[in-house]
């Protein structure tokens, strides 16, 4: 099976599995929870689920949501107050432990926010996505107020990381995100301590967020090449 072909069966596979009528849902971003959306949006129309209202996490699924017939509220809705049921996202890199990288769409923070409102999170991801540490392959984005770009840039180089400016494709200069920021991606030189690095990103005045997850109890679920979707058991 390609790449494509995995994600797809993963986000089908999830929201047949995990969606249950009535849920409160948070709407993952990328071009895996996408296939979750879709087919959310397909149990809808057959009748199989209903009473579904959804959460976007970007502007991407948000019109993925609309398409697809489901009912959005936001973060702030009073039905929300008591958080989500269920959200289904993808993720960037999972190690060992269970904690991911997000952000390689660019909307690490509300999904962020989103998915530590909710009660359950799946993590869908190719087989590949497993490593044994983050951000040596993958870089990890940091979301950072476009007038503190500099200073955050030479703090986090500091740190003994190389950091990059994300930029637009088919539009000069910078990404902006869903929330007007910026994107630095940042890759460390050598294993780390996650968990603490998390922090320290957060520490720094002008970042907005960082795309680690090291607190969430996520279940990961994984596919592979030979059309297998399988949950991945982290070391807690
Ligand atoms: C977006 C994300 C995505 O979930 C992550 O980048 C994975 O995307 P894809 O499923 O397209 O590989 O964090 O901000």
């Amino acid at each position: 099976m390609k790449d494509d072909q995995v994600k797809e069966l993963l986000g089908r596979t999830v929201a047949e599995r995990f969606v249950q009528s009535g849920m409160k849902l948070g709407l993952g971003t990328g071009s895996t929870a996408v296939w979750a959306i879709r087919r959310i949006g397909e149990l809808l129309q057959e009748g199989v689920i209903d009473s579904i209202v959804g959460v976007a996490t970007s502007s991407q699924s948000e019109v993925e949501a609309h398409a697809a017939g489901i009912a959005l509220r936001t973060m702030n809705d009073p039905e929300m107050v008591a958080g989500l049921d269920l959200t289904i996202d993808g993720a960037d890199e999972v190690d060992a432990h269970g904690n991911l990288t997000k952000g390689g769409g660019g909307a690490l923070l509300i999904e962020k926010v989103v998915a530590y409102a909710s009660k359950r999170v799946i993590i869908i991801v190719g087989q590949d996505k497993l490593v044994n540490h983050l951000g040596l392959r993958f870089p990890i984005p940091v979301e950072v107020v476009p007038l503190a770009r500099m200073p955050v840039v030479r703090t986090i180089e500091e740190l003994g990381c190389e950091v990059k400016l994300r930029t637009a494709v088919r539009k000069m200069g910078a990404v902006i995100t869903d929330n007007g920021n910026i994107i630095l991606d940042v890759s460390l030189p050598a294993p780390t301590d996650i968990a603490e690095f998390e922090r320290v990103l957060n520490n720094i005045p002008g970042v907005v967020e960082n795309g680690v997850f090291s607190r969430l109890a996520a279940e990961i679920w994984y596919g592979t090449s030979e059309g297998q979707v399988l949950q991945f058991a982290p070391r807690r």
